[in-house]
């Protein structure tokens, strides 16, 4: 029997690749070069399988080519807002996405910008760099105390519950957070949190603010101008979910104004195009959408999209459907 054909949209971990070879007649992108709509089609047309990430835009447009070979779409990330779920499914299309094995590196993350944009780190870091530095004193590059402040989690899933538990059990935070889909009452005992029933309550208490929701349209930019002005001036705003949760414009205003302290950004509206405005901000500290980055974790999320391919094509239902 001929192996099912996959097409991978970008290069992977050079483990799952191979894994990927031996299972399967399968298109790497060895230069990772990001395809086109027309070659996403192309893909759409040539293969069983399908294996996207967070950089391809599979629209309803790029979703209506004809005629349809793929049957699924094996989404690399837990995020899955650049596809079009209704659309995938329209045609007919199963898709996947790889959670759990991300939650402690993207937490560990959360918790580096944290850290980060709250001591002035990369501030401190561009100050030793340009020779700037001209010795220790009493008040020199004075910074925001992390230990035993509150931190307040928009959305509490599993990222901003692994979050919580550093923040709580390493630095004695106090922990709120508003979900829509409040969790299970052990899961906020578990960090003491208080559950509050509005953001707004949220925003208006926390010291640090972390973004925890899904991206697309019901969460497009939740943390406008209005809900800016709810938080402390003295608040940090962390980002590691998805860039147009926050508008982009609207938090620039803030950050120069002092409507708030400072933000830590992982994801960006226009990804990877990061704002002139924003890059001349010291306080505002800008990772490259880092969260799941570590050796470790991009292997487990390849081999958790070859599991869910795997069982797709056993006939099976993959245990991470989305769509
Ligand atoms: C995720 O897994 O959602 C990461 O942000 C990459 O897409």
């Amino acid at each position: 029997m001929s192996k099912p054909r996959v097409i991978v949209t970008r290069r992977w971990p050079a483990e799952v690749e191979a894994r990927l070879k031996e299972l399967y007649d399968v298109q790497l992108n060895t230069d990772d070069r990001p395809m086109t709509g027309g070659e996403l089609q192309d893909a759409l047309r040539g293969a069983d399988a399908l294996l996207p990430t967070v950089s391809d835009k599979i629209t309803a447009v790029v979703l209506s080519a004809e005629p349809l070979k793929t049957k699924i779409l094996g989404n690399f990330g837990v995020g899955f807002n650049h596809i079009d779920i209704a659309a995938a499914k329209g045609r007919g299309l199963v898709v996947t996405n790889t959670p759990d094995v991300l939650t402690d590196c993207t937490a560990d993350l959360a918790m580096t910008l944290l850290l980060m944009i709250a001591r002035r780190a990369g501030e401190g870091e561009r100050h030793v760099r340009t020779k700037a530095w001209t010795g220790w004193r009493p008040t020199h590059m004075i910074a925001s105390k992390i230990t035993g402040k509150t931190l307040g989690l928009v959305g509490f899933g599993r990222i901003a519950r692994a979050v919580s538990t550093r923040a709580h059990h390493g630095f004695g935070m106090k922990i709120l957070f508003h979900d829509p889909y409040p969790p299970p009452k052990e899961a906020a005992d578990a960090v003491m949190a208080t559950q509050c029933d509005t953001l707004e309550e949220v925003l208006e208490q926390a010291d640090f603010v972390s973004l925890h929701c899904p991206g697309g349209q019901e969460t497009r930019h939740l943390m406008n101008a209005e809900r800016l002005k709810r938080m402390k001036a003295t608040a940090f705003l962390i980002n590691t979910a998805r860039g147009d949760v926050v508008d982009e414009q609207a938090l620039v205003a803030a950050l120069k104004s002092g409507t708030i302290a400072g933000a830590g950004l992982d994801v960006y509206e226009s990804e990877p195009r990061v704002g002139d405005d924003l890059l001349t901000l010291d306080n505002a500290v800008l990772l490259p959408h880092l969260g799941s980055a570590t050796r470790d974790t991009r292997i487990a999320m390849g081999m958790r999209v070859l599991e869910n391919v795997e069982t797709f094509f056993a006939g099976k239902p993959p245990r991470d459907r989305v769509g």
